[in-house]
């Protein structure tokens, strides 16, 4: 499409206008559109509620149902949900509107929390599995649906996920596809071909492109499930969506579209010279998506990371293997800067932490019955020992769940639990959440 039929981002548009113009607001928000003091009011003037100019996310008439359409347009869909609340309002709204009687859901192992969760709230059994090939020997007849995530955190896509559609699809099990970062795919074209359709795809533009926090998409492929599917997303999103998020999915649907590949060759460009100007204490592992930097070291990573921090300078995260950076448009021309302060950094060589490492190819309870929150109690990291794990957790970020609900915390997992419990998500108020004896 060329540059000039690309469709303005009208939504955006109708917000800044808004905000720029004399209105009296006697409407929501209460700060009334006023800069009321710092930064962080910056953008108050866009700061909306439902008026007859900004349409209403939950019955879309107008500038949203336009900016949604562009979405449809752009990735191919039959209808689409903008979410304010993130991937995890778009994941619970596709799994309720899946959910069938007697059927499970069918949760691949690395998936986010979210999915594991909202399978948990409302009540649906969930069975976990980790490879394509291990679907073979699944009686797939029991799930309504499939949730596959790729690419993940660092950028590698799910191995296999061809034949394993075509299986999931043989056996009518439904397919969400959490493509949460995967969003800015489509818009290059050594990415594109990565970008997988299913009868749902959740994309999460603030996560790999220039929306505002909170912003993602669902997107439908399935005509026929197009009203279940906003009686469902009506149910679980808020009725105050935030409009400077909802723009700013508008303006990045735009800005991509006008100029999305040269942004993406920029990335790509400046992250091939980042790698090449690395000294040999560094080697990045590659992955499909080229604006992940899963950078390995010689050096303890722990110690690497919170050197970095001491230089403000702040990575996505770390593990024990490896930091990982997230590399956009908006933060590309600094990676110079980045490598020199990498090549200078004076550290001791690795040296494991202390403690165990957690064995992320532990096995995993398959099965999981949907539990009742009165079943579980709250005890100290501590006295876990032995118990069985009512509260799934995992390190956060990026908060994939590492120990499933329904397994026993035996030494490696108590061990896992202690040397990361300051960061694990599941912990409640810092306490295990287990099955009452
Ligand atoms: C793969 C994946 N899916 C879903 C989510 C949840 O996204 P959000 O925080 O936008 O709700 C995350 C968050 O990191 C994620 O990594």
């Amino acid at each position: 499409m060329k540059n000039n039929k690309i469709p303005k981002a009208n939504l955006y548009q109708t917000v800044i206008d808004y905000g720029k113009s004399k209105a009296l607001r006697f409407h929501m928000p209460g700060h009334g559109g006023k800069n009321i003091d710092s930064a962080v009011y910056g953008a108050a003037s866009c700061d909306i509620t439902e008026l007859p100019v900004s349409d209403n996310l939950h019955r879309p008439e107008s500038v949203i149902k336009t900016a949604q359409k562009e979405y449809c347009r752009v990735y191919s869909a039959e209808y689409c949900h903008f979410s304010t609340a993130g991937a995890t309002a778009a994941m619970q709204t596709a799994i309720l509107t899946l959910k069938k009687k007697n059927k499970k859901v069918l949760v691949q192992k690395n998936s986010h929390q979210s999915v594991t969760n909202a399978c948990i709230m409302f009540g649906i059994d969930y069975e976990i599995f980790s490879t394509a090939e291990e679907l073979k020997n699944m009686e797939l007849g029991n799930f309504s649906a499939a949730v596959i995530t790729s690419p993940y955190y660092t950028g590698r896509i799910f191995k296999g996920f061809k034949s394993a559609y075509r299986l999931l699809k043989k056996n009518n099990v439904a397919v969400i596809i959490d493509q949460a970062h995967g969003s800015h795919f489509i818009y290059h074209p050594d990415l594109k071909k990565y970008f997988y359709n299913g009868d749902f795809v959740i994309i999460s533009p603030h996560k790999t492109m220039n929306t505002l926090t909170g912003g993602a998409v669902l997107l439908g492929y399935k005509k026929e499930l197009k009203d279940k599917t906003a009686e469902s997303f009506n149910m679980i999103h808020t009725t105050s969506p935030s409009y400077p998020v909802m723009a700013s999915l508008d303006y990045a649907r735009y800005i991509f579209e006008t100029r999305g590949t040269d942004i993406l060759d920029k990335v790509k460009d400046n992250v091939e010279t980042f790698r090449k100007s690395l000294n040999k204490n560094y080697e990045i592992e590659i992955t499909e998506d080229f604006t992940k930097i899963v950078l390995k070291t010689a050096f303890d990573t722990k110690e690497l990371y919170d050197k970095l921090i001491s230089k403000d300078v702040y990575p996505e995260m770390y593990t024990e293997d490896y930091l990982l950076f997230f590399v956009t448009y908006w933060n590309c021309n600094s990676l110079h800067y980045l490598s020199n302060l990498l090549n200078s950094i004076d550290l001791n060589r690795k040296t494991r932490t202390e403690g165990a490492k957690f064995n992320n190819k532990i096995n995993v309870i398959k099965e999981h019955k949907a539990k009742d929150i009165d079943d579980t109690e709250y005890i100290n990291p501590e006295d876990c020992l032995g118990r069985k794990l009512a509260v799934s957790v995992g390190r956060y970020p990026p908060g994939i769940t590492e120990i499933f609900e329904g397994e026993t915390i035996d030494q490696e997992r108590f061990e896992y639990i202690m040397k990361y419990k300051e960061i694990l998500t599941g912990l409640i108020n810092g306490k295990v959440g287990v099955y009452k004896k």
